[in-house]
């Protein structure tokens, strides 16, 4: 009989036992498809007496998930308990060090400490692979290192943090605010353990750091992705954005300029009409271009039980069928070292003001923009609010420089009553 390719999966919450799941349910369908059985060998957690729904009793348990990766009756270590320090970064070196296969959904354990994995598991013959680690069901690595690797990749674009998107999609629908829904999401158990991950825009950043260094050839360099949250976004913001024609993304771009790599995940207004802008609730999606295929749109469920343990399932059925891929798609060495993009390629703004109701103020904005080299392309007052006059103007292309200076320049103006809200409007 083929031998079983046997599992020590650590971490059995969500995503642990989504995998358990699928594998009680679907042994026969998976053997068959991969052509030896996938069997658990042992199981670790923090917690062995918590009741978790499916049956562990023939499983060995170990507390340490350390001595789990070890195991000499372990082919392939999942690490599903999360976190980029501590056990997981500890076992999953100790499982590369004994020569095993590691299948992971830690985005942010490969986005700060990929590179030095990959080149561990290299050394060692053996795979690293994380389709789970971003957007969850859609099968986006996989996209990216096989079916379109004759691709040279131009743009990676996409959604892929789940609670931003309902949080902003929410806000459109239900007229409430920011913080509101950041409670709701509490409630329905939808943030990370350190929220600010959500929505501080930190755990899609580590996302866009793993697609840009497949798509470019690039060792992943998180530190680079220019980050912005979603906290300052207001009911306003939203409901100027949609009577201009667009919506509010959490938006992550990947893509080389002639100035280096630009990675940044920031909220951008899209056109309302655009897949991306029509983008609902906790659900995902991802663009690639690439020179040969154009524009591919892949969309679904980036988080939950059912989705994220079918990403990990497909990596181990990819292990137990003898697919061996380098974790970012070519040798770890051979990954280019990018240098991060001082500036974003030319983009129009989205530039909300309050003003003082006073004579001669948009005058003075205007002038501030203009001497800047940042021309205007629509404007619109809104009724006044107290003593403020509310703003919108959206600019013409230009470069980060130019709106900087244009910043600079409204600052010294001693006609706003707050700071501007200012977001780039994304041509898709
Ligand atoms: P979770 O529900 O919080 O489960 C974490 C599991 O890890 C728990 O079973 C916990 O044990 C165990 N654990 C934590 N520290 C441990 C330690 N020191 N030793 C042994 N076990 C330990 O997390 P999750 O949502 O399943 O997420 C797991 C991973 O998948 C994370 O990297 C996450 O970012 C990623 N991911 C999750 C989703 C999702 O939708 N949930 C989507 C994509 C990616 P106890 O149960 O005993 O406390
Ligand atoms: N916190 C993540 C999200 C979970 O909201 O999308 C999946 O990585």
């Amino acid at each position: 009989m083929t031998q079983p390719l046997r599992l020590g999966i650590a971490g059995l919450g969500t995503v642990g036992i989504g995998l358990i799941k699928i594998i009680q349910r679907h042994a026969a369908m998976l053997e068959a498809r991969t052509g030896r059985p996938i069997a658990i060998t042992a199981v670790s957690a923090r917690d062995a007496n918590k009741d978790r729904g499916v049956s562990l009793s023939s499983y060995a348990w170990e507390t340490d998930p350390v001595s789990l990766a070890k195991r000499d009756d372990v082919d392939v270590f999942v690490e599903l308990m999360g976190g980029h320090e501590g056990p997981a970064k500890n076992a999953t070196e100790a499982a590369l060090a004994s020569g095993k296969d590691v299948v992971t959904a830690n985005k942010a354990l490969l986005a700060i400490h990929g590179q030095t994995l990959a080149e561990m598991a290299e050394d060692a013959g053996s795979v690293i692979r994380f389709e789970a680690a971003v957007a969850g069901g859609i099968p986006i690595i996989k996209s990216l290192t096989e079916g379109l690797a004759g691709n040279e990749i131009t743009r990676v674009m996409g959604v892929m943090n789940g609670t931003c998107n309902y949080i902003l999609t929410r806000m459109e629908a239900t007229g409430q605010g920011y913080n509101a829904l950041f409670d709701e999401c509490a409630e329905l158990g939808y943030l990370e353990a350190d929220p600010n991950l959500d929505v501080g825009g930190i755990d899609a950043g580590h996302k866009l750091a793993l697609l840009a260094s497949i798509a470019f050839g690039t060792k992943p360099a998180f530190d680079d992705v220019k980050l912005q949250g979603i906290q300052n976004i207001a009911l306003k913001d939203i409901a100027q954005a949609a009577d201009m024609g667009y919506r509010i993304k959490l938006l992550g771009v990947a893509q080389r300029t002639a100035g280096g790599l630009e990675q940044r995940m920031t909220p951008c207004l899209v056109p309302a009409s655009s897949p991306l802008g029509q983008l609902e609730g906790g659900t995902n999606m991802v663009v690639v271009e690439g020179d040969a295929i154009e524009q591919v749109v892949l969309r679904g469920p980036g988080a939950g039980e059912g989705p994220t343990a079918s990403a990990v399932i497909g990596d181990i059925c990819d292990i137990a069928r003898g697919l061996r891929i380098a974790t970012f798609g070519q040798p770890a060495k051979n990954l280019e070292t990018a240098s991060a993009a001082q500036a974003s390629l030319p983009t129009a703004y989205y530039v909300r003001l309050t003003l003082l109701d006073k004579p001669g103020a948009m005058a003075k904005i205007a002038a501030a923009l203009g001497e800047a080299g940042v021309s205007i392309d629509r404007m619109r007052q809104y009724s006044h609010e107290d003593n403020a006059a509310p703003v919108l103007i959206v600019t013409h292309k230009c470069v980060t420089s130019l709106m900087d200076q244009a910043l600079s320049n409204l600052s010294q103006t001693n006609v706003l009553q707050s700071d501007p809200v200012v977001l780039r409007i994304e041509d898709l």
